[in-house]
C-alpha cells in the first residue's frame, strides 16, 4: 500500500535533555503547528529531526522506539551538523537571504558542504522507509536539495515541496554562489508550492534566468519532466482555536489573567525571536502611542510573547539584547506601581493559554518586516468567538493577501502604524464584528485540511498530466 512520508527538518516535537533523561515538548512555529493536524492519517509517517542531539546508540533506539509510537521517524544530526547545516547554511545563509536580510548573511563554503551533506543524510533516512510507489512531501528551506537527490534513487515516486518562508526576488538569489544547484534541487519535485502569488513569480523568474527553463502557466519541463508550480495560502486548524476559545480550560485562564491585569485594553504580540518578525520596531511605535497619547497611559498594556529561537546565531542574541534593553527603557519610563506598558514573557505557553491570550486580547498587533504567512494572526481571527477584537496586520506577511479586513499597515511606518493602534482602540463594536466576521468566514473555509486536499489533488493531477504526456 503507499503512503505520504512528510519531510521536514524539524519534527512537530522537540526532544528535550532532563535530569539525564529526555522527553518530548511540542516544537513551535507554523510549520509544526500547522500540519501537527493532518499527518497523523493511516500509514503515513513525519521524518525529521528531534530537535536536539543523542549521541549514545541505546538512547538513540529509545527515542527511534518512542517517536514510532507517534508515527514519526528521527533523522538524527551531529554537533557539527547542527552547527554548519542548521544554524550555518539554513539560518545564517537562507534565512536572511529569503527575508531580504541581506546584511545577516554568511556565505561559508564549510556551511554549504554540510547543507549537501545532511541533505543526504536525510535522502537516505527516507530511503529506508520509501518506495517507488509513494507520495514524499518535503518541506521547506533547510530541505531544497533533496527533491532531486530522492528524484535520482526514485524517478517514478511522487515528490512535493512546499515552501514556507518567501521566495526572494532574482536580485537577491542571484547573490546566492550556490543559487544553481539550489534551485536544481527544487525542480527533482513534481509540484511546487509557496504561501503567495509573488513567491511563486519569483521563483520561476530566478528558475528562467538561473536555469534557462521557461514556464507555461506555471508549468516547466525539467529533464523532460513536467514540474507544476503554484501558490496555496496555508490554512490553520481553525475549528481546534475556536472550539479551544470556548472551553472551560481557555475561559478559567482568562478570568485569571483578568483578574491579574485589571480592566485594560489589550494589545497581543505573539512571535519566535526573530529579526524578520519586526519586534523593535512595534515597542518604538508603542512608546510613540503612549508619549503622543497621555491618556493611554495605565489603560493600554502590551502582552508581548517572545519564544526563544536558533539562540546559537548571532543576530538572534543580539536581537534579544535590544528587545531586553527596548522594554527595559519603556516600563522604566511609563510604569505605574499598578499598570505596567509591556508584559514581556521570553518563553513558550502552553496551548490554551495562548488560547486565552488570543481570546482575551482586543488588539493583535502583527507586524513582521517580512513574513512568509504568519499564522498567529490566522489564530487570533479564529479564536474571537465573540466576534471583538481588531487585527493589525502587515503588509509584508502573506497572510496580508487573505486577511484583507484587517487594518493593514507597512511595518517600517512607524508613524502608520501608531494610527492604526488608535484607529484600532476606538473601532466600533459594530465594525470589528463585521470584519471579524469577514475573515473568519474565508479562514474556516480555507482551513489546513482544505489546504492539504488541494495540494494532493494538484499533485495527482500533475502526476496524471504526466503519465499523459509519455
Ligand atoms: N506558538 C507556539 N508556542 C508559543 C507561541 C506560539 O507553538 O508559545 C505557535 C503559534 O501558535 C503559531 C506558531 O508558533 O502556530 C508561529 O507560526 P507563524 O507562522 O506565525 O511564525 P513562524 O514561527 O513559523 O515564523
Ligand atoms: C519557520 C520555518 C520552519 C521552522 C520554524 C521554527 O516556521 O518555516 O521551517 O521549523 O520557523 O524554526 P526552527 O529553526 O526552530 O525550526
Amino acid at each position: 500500500m503507499s503512503k505520504t512520508i512528510i519531510v521536514s527538518n524539524r519534527l512537530p516535537i522537540s526532544l528535550q535533555h532532563k535530569n539525564g533523561k529526555f522527553e518530548f515538548k511540542p516544537s513551535a512555529g507554523g510549520l509544526a503547528t500547522g500540519l501537527g493536524s493532518i499527518y497523523k492519517e493511516g500509514e503515513n509517517i513525519w521524518i525529521g529531526w528531534p530537535g536536539n542531539d543523542v549521541e549514545d546508540e541505546g538512547q538513540r533506539k529509545e527515542v527511534v522506539d518512542e517517536l514510532k509510537k507517534l508515527k514519526m521517524a528521527p533523522v538524527f544530526l551531529t554537533k557539527k551538523d547542527v552547527e554548519l547545516y542548521y544554524e550555518g547554511f539554513s539560518n545564517e545563509t537562507i534565512w536572511p537571504a529569503f527575508h531580504y536580510f541581506t546584511q545577516h548573511i554568511n556565505y561559508e563554503d564549510e556551511y554549504w558542504d554540510a547543507y549537501w551533506n545532511v541533505n543526504k543524510k536525510f535522502c537516505d533516512a527516507i530511503l529506508a522507509k520509501a518506495s517507488d510507489s509513494d507520495t514524499i512531501w518535503v518541506h521547506d528551506y533547510q530541505l531544497l536539495l533533496l527533491p532531486m537527490m530522492l528524484r535520482e534513487k526514485l524517478p517514478n515516486a511522487t515528490i512535493a515541496f512546499f515552501q514556507h518562508i518567501p521566495f526572494p526576488s532574482y536580485e537577491i538569489m542571484r547573490m546566492l554562489p550556490w543559487r544553481k544547484q539550489m534551485l536544481e534541487g527544487m525542480v527533482g519535485a513534481d509540484l511546487i508550492g509557496f504561501h503567495t502569488y509573488d513567491d511563486m513569480r519569483h521563483f520561476l523568474s530566478a528558475v528562467g534566468r538561473i536555469l534557462g527553463l521557461s514556464n507555461e502557466s506555471g508549468f516547466i519541463q525539467a529533464d523532460n519532466r513536467l514540474v507544476n508550480v503554484d501558490a496555496f495560502p496555508m490554512g490553520i486548524d481553525y475549528e481546534k482555536f475556536e472550539k479551544a476559545a470556548l472551553s472551560p480550560k481557555t475561559k478559567n485562564h482568562v478570568k485569571k489573567f483578568k483578574q491579574t491585569l485589571g480592566d485594560q485594553k489589550l494589545l497581543i504580540t505573539i512571535d519566535r525571536l526573530d529579526y524578520s518578525k519586526g519586534i523593535p520596531n512595534r515597542i518604538k511605535v508603542f512608546e510613540k502611542l503612549l508619549d503622543e497619547n497621555p491618556k493611554y497611559r495605565g489603560k493600554v498594556s502590551m502582552i508581548m510573547v517572545v519564544v526563544p529561537s536558533r539562540d546559537q546565531v548571532q543576530s538572534y542574541q543580539t536581537l534579544k539584547e535590544e528587545i531586553d534593553t527596548l522594554v527595559g527603557h519603556i516600563n522604566s519610563k511609563f510604569s505605574t506601581l499598578n499598570w505596567v506598558p509591556i508584559h514581556y514573557f521570553y518563553r513558550s505557553f502552553p496551548f490554551n493559554e495562548l488560547s486565552a491570550f488570543y481570546s482575551m486580547s482586543d488588539i493583535a498587533l502583527v507586524t513582521p518586516l517580512r513574513d512568509g504567512m504568519n499564522l498567529v494572526c490566522k489564530e487570533f481571527v479564529a479564536s474571537k468567538t465573540d466576534k471583538k477584537g481588531v487585527l493589525i496586520l502587515s503588509e509584508m506577511a502573506g497572510a496580508s493577501k487573505e486577511l484583507v479586513d484587517a487594518i493593514l499597515v507597512n511595518p517600517n511606518d512607524q508613524e502608520g502604524v501608531t494610527s492604526a493602534i488608535v484607529e484600532a482602540l476606538s473601532m466600533d463594536e459594530e465594525e470589528q464584528e463585521l470584519r471579524i466576521t469577514s475573515m473568519q468566514a474565508s479562514l474556516k473555509k480555507y482551513d489546513i485540511f482544505q489546504w492539504v486536499k488541494v495540494f494532493m489533488d494538484r499533485l495527482q493531477f500533475v502526476k496524471e498530466k504526466q503519465a499523459d504526456l509519455e
